[in-house]
């Protein structure tokens, strides 16, 4: 499978066209940002780490029903997945309180929410990707009431595998956040990834972080956080 051009080029990740129409090439970076790319930095290791995680949760799902845009892993840092059109949602879920639903409920960060939370951002960089509601996504038109539904359920679910593979690996899935696309079909299945990057993972016992907060936060061992996740999710001991 050939690499054409970039089509587009992200904070993490880059697009590339491939010989066929149908199907993308995603490459992952160690470029790291965080709060809107106020702050910058690299990952040593992060993309070929993010890709092989993303890869793992990716199959995981689609062996649980939950349709997705993987297609295969080409090489360390680089996938085949299916061309969808993004929908510009970012879809969070969260069981534990932590990073901005804390601040804006005022919640104490590690306290378990008694239901899945489920939230909406809109994915839109000039805006600094504002937290909205049903309504403004009906009235934006970002999806339709059925896609929402859909949406909601599979994140609900996607949240219930992952939970509980992740509780096996000692490890709280505390929160993480989806996107989905449509394929040519029109339809609604997974696409970006699902990694350290986009996910809290506390370990169970020590409730230690071993995700991109310690990146954001200052915290340190960043790199070690990454290769612990890659280790307790494939069993992987290093790269
Ligand atoms: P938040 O608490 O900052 O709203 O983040 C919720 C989850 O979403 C957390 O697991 C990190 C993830 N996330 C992203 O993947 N990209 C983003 O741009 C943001 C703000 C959060
Ligand atoms: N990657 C996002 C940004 O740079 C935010 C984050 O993951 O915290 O805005």
């Amino acid at each position: 499978m050939e690499k054409k051009e970039m089509l587009y080029e992200g904070k993490a990740k880059q697009i590339f066209a491939s010989d066929n129409e149908d199907q993308l090439i995603v490459h992952f970076k160690d470029d790291a940002t965080a709060f809107d790319g106020q702050k910058k930095g690299q990952i040593a290791q992060k993309g070929i780490i993010n890709n092989k995680i993303s890869n793992f949760f990716f199959k995981l799902l689609e062996e649980k029903g939950i349709k997705t845009h993987l297609i295969k892993e080409l090489n360390e840092r680089d996938s085949l997945v299916k061309k969808v059109d993004i929908i510009p949602l970012e879809v969070v879920m969260r069981n534990i309180a932590a990073g901005s639903i804390a601040k804006r409920l005022g919640l104490e960060e590690g306290t378990k929410l008694p239901a899945p939370v489920l939230e909406f951002y809109y994915k839109n960089d000039d805006l600094g990707d504002p937290l909205i509601n049903r309504s403004h996504i009906e009235v934006l038109e970002l999806a339709d009431e059925e896609e929402l539904r859909i949406l909601a359920e599979m994140a609900e679910e996607i949240n219930k595998i992952l939970f509980d593979f992740l509780k096996n690996q000692g490890i709280d899935l505390v929160d993480f956040k989806l996107e989905f696309g449509k394929n040519k079909d029109g339809e609604i299945i997974l696409a970006d990834e699902i990694s350290p990057d986009t996910c809290r993972f506390w370990d169970s016992e020590t409730q230690q972080k071993l995700d991109k907060d310690r990146f954001r936060r200052d915290l340190g061992d960043v790199e070690a956080a990454y290769h612990e996740m890659l280790k307790r999710i494939t069993g992987q001991e290093s790269l």
